[in-house]
């Protein structure tokens, strides 16, 4: 049985178009299929989980089948949602005349670069939070490449990032309080919420550098730009600890003897594979075959969940 199969928390990355999608939804019906309360979530802003499903999804868990339920993660709703509870955190913290002008600032703060990455990433760490004690399995379904390690390096760079913030207003204070006469320190409410924001960063990224906890998977095709931009993406993470235990290797040909075309195919398909064996020897591998059409149904995707299901517990 393949490790990941025993995992709480299983991220799904990779090249575009390879099948992160479909490989994520196959992987969470085999999950929920087995028993497992299982939740899919796809922080890709070009959503297709819904899709694949015929469902049409939000930012709260629906149901799809038995045991299964996902959500799509929007980042202008996230970004909203994100600016009202910063300015809910300010409440009471500025004096009245202050809020239209401070609220006008959060806004424009809100339309900046980087933005919707700090609301997407604040949602990824609630959802890992608060919901893992509701769920067995939680799937994610992520962007193209550099979107995912940004995404999952956050952690690392918040929490440096919030260190910096804690102690300019622990100066702040200190001088403060020196001014106010007595040297008593003040209470600081934004420091608590920064705080208490470092403490949850800092869970998250305990979860996510567990490996008994957290799994990733890169899928490919066995092509060679897909196996280039694999092994540059598997060695970031692995600078960030992040390591990558598995490949699902997908769209792979079928045998066939009755055409030249798909013969000459197949034949570099084999060298690419041996390609893939070679590079990522660490790392275990699901095959999965390419099917005769789209996977936009879920008879497809049933049979693509099949051919994982014999790949994860041979
Ligand atoms: N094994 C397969 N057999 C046949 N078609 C497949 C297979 N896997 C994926 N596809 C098809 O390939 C296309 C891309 O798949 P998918 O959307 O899962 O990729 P993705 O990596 O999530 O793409 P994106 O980077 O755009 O999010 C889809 O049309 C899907 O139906
Ligand atoms: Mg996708």
């Amino acid at each position: 049985m393949k490790k990941i199969v025993n995992k709480q928390i299983v991220f799904f990355g990779g090249k575009g178009g390879v099948g992160k999608s479909t490989s994520a939804s196959a992987f969470a019906l085999t999950s929920a299929r087995k028993g497992q309360k299982t939740l899919l979530v796809s922080t890709d802003p070009a959503h297709n989980v819904g899709d694949i499903f015929h469902k049409r999804l939000s930012g709260n868990p629906k149901r799809l089948t038995e045991n299964l339920f996902a959500i799509e993660i929007d980042p202008n709703e996230e970004t909203k949602r994100y600016l009202d509870g910063v300015k809910d955190n300010l409440k009471g913290l500025v004096k009245a005349k202050m809020v239209e002008e401070v609220h006008r600032q959060i806004d424009l703060a809100g339309s900046s670069p980087g933005a919707d990455e700090a609301a997407m990433f604040d949602r990824l760490v609630s959802i890992i939070l608060d919901e893992k004690g509701s769920f067995d399995t939680i799937v994610f379904d992520t962007a193209p490449t550099g979107h995912t390690i940004r995404l999952l390096t956050l952690p690392e760079l918040m929490g440096a990032w919030i260190d910096g913030m804690l102690k300019r207003r622990e100066n702040l204070n200190k001088n403060f309080s020196a001014w106010m006469g007595d040297g008593e320190p003040v209470e600081d409410p934004i420091y608590d919420i920064l705080d208490k924001r470092k403490e949850r960063f800092a869970e998250v990224r305990k979860i996510l550098l567990d490996d008994e906890l957290t799994e990733y998977v890169f899928v490919l095709n066995a092509e060679r730009l897909p196996i280039l931009e694999t092994e540059k993406a598997v060695e970031t993470l692995r600078k960030h600890d992040l390591l990558v235990n598995t490949l699902v290797v997908n769209k792979l040909l079928p045998d066939v003897e009755d055409s030249s075309f798909l013969r000459k195919r197949k034949e570099q398909e084999k060298e690419y594979i041996q390609m893939i064996d070679k590079k990522f020897n660490q790392q275990e591998k699901i095959f999965i075959p390419l099917l005769d059409g789209d996977v936009s149904t879920l008879e497809a995707l049933d049979r693509i969940s099949e051919a994982m299901q014999e790949e994860l517990f041979q």
